[in-house]
């Protein structure tokens, strides 16, 4: 506690701006969404990994006068601090590349003839069966140090490239003993061991499924001609909810599936693209608690329709924004990115998309008390901006707007020694 002696305190002083998602509650929707409490001239103190307190520096003595431990201090001149970003949907553990294969898609291919020709996914299973546990913690290794410097503080990442036992449990493990939040893609794609997806699912649930559920948080499959149909989606998610994962679905891919009544029927956390949805999954979701997960990036990275975003908040949709990194449908983990496709593509404001990336994803991942906000209590996980403005975030287009990552109240980004200065301080 604050009076703790040895209690580690970082003080992240003169911000320009600070900016987080207002009130406590979660998951946030309709006109709240957009409510974003913005102070000028701020400081955020953090003791022992969460915040302690935050506000105008006018009021910095009253909040230093509370504690007595040693304090480290951080210059925030020049910068706007906003919470840790929340990625809730990666595929992040994956081996090799697939660049051959965009090349192709960009003379004419498409995402689902190089899927049907045993190119797409299933060229990645084949990489990342074969790099071995060590080999593939190293690429999640280093995918995560990529998603770090986009500000990222919390991620998930999905398994879905081994579809064998041991490279399941290898990616869950490997993602876990990087700090992420695990899923369970047991149901991405029928692997070429298999003639057919219920054969494929008979062994998944049998042999996979015990040993996931000990290391997994959640479950997902993706529900689409071609990949898994309900009634399969279906089998595999009411085992997975049997053995207490939580649950999601990759639905309306490309077209509309059946996954929302699915996710309705099962009480899933989340479905995931919408890129297909219409007008009745938009008031079917409206009306529920499951929550809609867009993904912008995969829809501009193949040329697909983007999910009906502002739809989804007027109608009082549960609305989330992730990356979806992934070697294939979205070689991108830059959340400030996905952030300036969702005001520019989805006609989400700048305000929805703060909550839409940090309360609302924490959500998806069932941690929205603990991280998301920066407010007394929650981890000090903050992203500080590289702007004038924390608004930047979404304006400053591909650029490189962060500027520092803080993770439970230690800087993680840029590491000691980078040669990096925001350019609001040179
Ligand atoms: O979310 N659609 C299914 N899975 C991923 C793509 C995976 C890949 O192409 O490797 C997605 O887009
Ligand atoms: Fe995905």
């Amino acid at each position: 506690m604050s009076d703790d002696i040895g209690a580690r305190r970082l003080l992240v002083r003169d911000l320009a701006q600070l900016a987080t998602p207002a009130g406590t509650d979660a998951p946030l929707r309709g006109r709240a969404l957009g409510e974003v409490d913005v102070l000028v001239d701020a400081y955020i103190l953090c003791e022992d990994g969460r915040i302690a307190g935050a506000g105008p520096m006018r009021e910095l003595g009253a909040a230093l006068a509370a504690g007595h431990a040693e304090i480290a201090e951080f210059d925030g001149r020049g910068l706007c601090a906003v919470p840790g970003l929340v990625d809730c949907h990666t595929h992040a553990c994956f081996a090799g590349d697939r660049v051959a294969e965009f090349e192709l898609r960009s003379t004419g291919a498409t995402y689902e003839e190089l899927h049907a020709a045993g190119g797409g996914i299933l060229a990645t299973v084949e990489a990342t069966r074969a790099a071995g546990e060590d080999g593939l913690a190293e690429a999640l290794r280093r995918h995560r140090a990529w998603m770090r410097c986009a500000g990222t503080t919390t991620f998930e990442a999905k398994s879905g490239y081994g579809l064998d036992r041991e490279t399941e449990l290898a990616s869950l493990r490997a993602i876990r003993d990087e700090g992420g939040a695990p899923t369970w893609l047991g149901a991405h794609a029928v692997p070429p061991e298999f003639d057919n997806a219920d054969e494929y699912l008979d062994f998944a649930l049998t042999d996979v499924l015990p040993e996931a559920t000990l290391v997994a948080d959640a479950a997902d499959v993706f529900v689409e001609e071609g990949a898994f149909g309900v009634d399969q989606a279906r089998r595999y998610l009411e085992a997975c909810r049997n053995a207490g994962l939580s649950l999601r679905l990759h639905g309306d891919q490309f077209t509309e599936f059946g996954a929302i009544p699915l996710a309705i029927e099962l009480g899933a956390r989340s479905v995931d693209h919408l890129e297909a949805t219409g007008e009745d999954g938009v008031g079917a979701l409206a009306s529920s608690d499951v929550a809609a997960v867009l993904l912008p990036a995969s829809a501009l990275y193949l040329d697909r329709p983007m999910p009906p975003g502002r739809a989804l908040i007027d109608a009082g949709a549960v609305v989330a924004l992730a990356t979806d990194f992934n070697p294939g449908s979205a070689f991108c983990e830059s959340l400030p990115l996905v952030s300036s496709l969702a005001v520019t593509q989805l006609r989400l404001t700048p305000t929805e998309v703060l909550s839409a990336c940090t309360v609302n994803a924490a959500h998806v991942l069932g941690r929205a008390g603990e991280i998301g906000r920066i407010a007394p209590g929650y981890a000090a996980d903050l992203v500080l901006l590289d702007a004038p403005d924390w608004r930047y975030l979404s304006y400053h287009l591909g650029g490189p707007v962060v500027a520092t990552v803080i993770e439970a109240g230690e800087v993680t980004w840029p590491s000691p020694g980078a040669a990096y200065e925001p350019a609001g301080r040179r």
